[in-house]
């Protein structure tokens, strides 16, 4: 993890949040190979969503929303960590998850092993409150959304009008969610701000265990198709005890991370509580009128719930490679050509002998296609090794033979291979290989 987290931040893909003032708990900000790289994750996972698929809309829902709404979700009563604090040295943890916490004054040890001076735990909200208006009375207090399925679930009906879906069918949004986490950390693992990208499938009651199984299998696919390795991630099926209260059954997608096994996504049977829950607090009708059944019901859903902020982590963990290359490190970032931040590198092999005005040339021509970068500074094996860790999955140079017969050599990042390829054709050879 620690050479990750310097990649990120030589490279410039995520810092801590407010730096220079030595940084917030556990907030971060992405850089210009990190937005590219989130931007790329979220228009694949939205591409997948609804573009390919004609039964999944789109929302994008405010982030404040009706206290009501947290009441009747069962988040101000329900959405709660056992907390612990150190009488000692004043450190809090989370009281289920002792055994993986370090006690601050002795970082090789867990609170249990230290045998630390604990109180009693204490249930703690873990949503963010705040002030709505100019007054800072209880009636104005609003709530960052812990969660973005609470945005689809009370703008069910005004989605289903408009767009003319039958159940079957879903609603997609991405969006940031705000967790006031007791221990949050693992990098970007698990911070306090924090972007979702969930899913909620509308379907008839008695479908339930047939469209969770679908789901399952085509969330798995995701992430195979997202480039990572399949031995790095498995299925984990909660038990009773562990889910959450919404739901009826539950299963993560988990990657192995350098710290052990743990969530990527969540993949949820919620029943018909949200909806059901809606439907009582507003006093609104939240039922659909099924035309095929000739039936009204309360829909039940199924959720896909995944992070996308541990999706980029997942990927970032997942393409790291440290190899040798003639005696020397070579780190290279093997992230998909279809989500990497940069896809094409351009250079001219030497600044002299009209390289350079031809790779200009065909820099302008590629970007207006593919994110690239160009680059003449240094010898050409430093050029490639920069564009090796930033992930870019293309190096084109122009060298001497260029300007006899307009080819010019393409790299490619992980086998290192060179092709020559005629200037005309390179939209088409790397178009084939980034399109999502
Ligand atoms: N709507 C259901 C829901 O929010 P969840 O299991 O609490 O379910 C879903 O969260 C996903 O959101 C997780 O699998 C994870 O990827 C991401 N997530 C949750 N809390 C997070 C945090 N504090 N930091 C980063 N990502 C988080």
């Amino acid at each position: 993890m620690d050479r990750i987290v310097s990649l990120c931040k030589r490279r410039g893909f995520i810092f801590p949040s407010s730096e220079i003032y030595g940084g917030l708990g556990s907030c971060y900000d992405y850089g210009p190979l990190g937005v590219e790289l989130k931007r790329n994750i979220k228009d694949f996972w939205w591409t997948g969503m609804t573009q390919k698929r004609d039964d999944i809309e789109g929302v994008d829902a405010a982030i404040l929303m009706h206290p009501k709404v947290w009441e009747a979700s069962g988040h101000v009563s329900g959405f709660t960590d056992p907390m612990v604090d150190c009488r000692t040295c004043k450190a809090r943890f989370r009281a289920d998850t002792l055994d993986e916490a370090r006690c601050p004054r002795k970082p090789s040890k867990s609170p249990l092993e230290n045998k630390c001076d604990l109180t009693e735990p204490r249930m703690f909200n873990l949503m963010f409150k705040t002030f709505m208006g100019p007054v800072e009375e209880d009636s104005a207090i609003v709530f960052l959304r812990p969660e973005t399925a609470q945005g689809i679930y009370v703008n069910f009906h005004n989605v289903q009008g408009p767009s003319r879906q039958k159940i079957p069918f879903g609603i997609a949004q991405i969006g940031k969610a705000f967790r006031n986490e007791i221990t949050p950390g693992n990098f970007i693992f698990r911070t306090r701000e924090f972007e979702q990208m969930e899913m909620q499938y509308f379907i008839h009651p008695s479908e339930d265990a047939k469209w969770f199984d679908y789901w399952k299998e085509q969330r798995w696919q995701y992430y195979l198709d997202l480039g990572i390795r399949k031995e790095k991630l498995r299925m984990h099926e909660h038990a009773e005890d562990e889910l959450a209260h919404y739901a009826k059954n539950a299963v993560d997608v988990e990657y192995e991370y350098p710290f052990g096994w743990k969530e990527l996504e969540g993949i949820h049977n919620r029943t018909d509580f949200d909806l059901t829950r809606h439907h009582e607090t507003s006093g609104k009708d939240m039922r659909y009128f099924d035309n095929e059944r000739q039936e009204k019901y309360i829909p039940c859903i199924i959720e896909t719930s995944a992070g996308c902020d541990r999706t980029l982590l997942t990927v970032l963990v997942d393409a790291y490679r440290e190899e040798e290359v003639k005696g020397e490190k070579r780190v290279v970032m093997s992230i998909s050509p279809k989500i990497a931040p940069v896809k094409v590198g351009v250079f001219p092999l030497v600044k002299k002998d009209g390289m350079p005005e031809i790779a200009i040339d065909v820099y302008h021509d590629l970007k207006q296609q593919f994110k690239c970068f160009y680059d003449d500074g240094g010898a050409v094996g430093r050029r490639y090794r920069r564009q090796d860790e930033a992930g870019t999955p293309f190096c084109v140079t122009v060298d001497g033979q260029t300007k006899e017969d307009e080819t010019v050599t393409v790299r490619e990042r992980d086998s290192m291979n060179q092709d020559r390829v005629k200037i005309s054709d390179l939209k088409k050879v790397i178009g084939e290989k980034v399109l999502m």
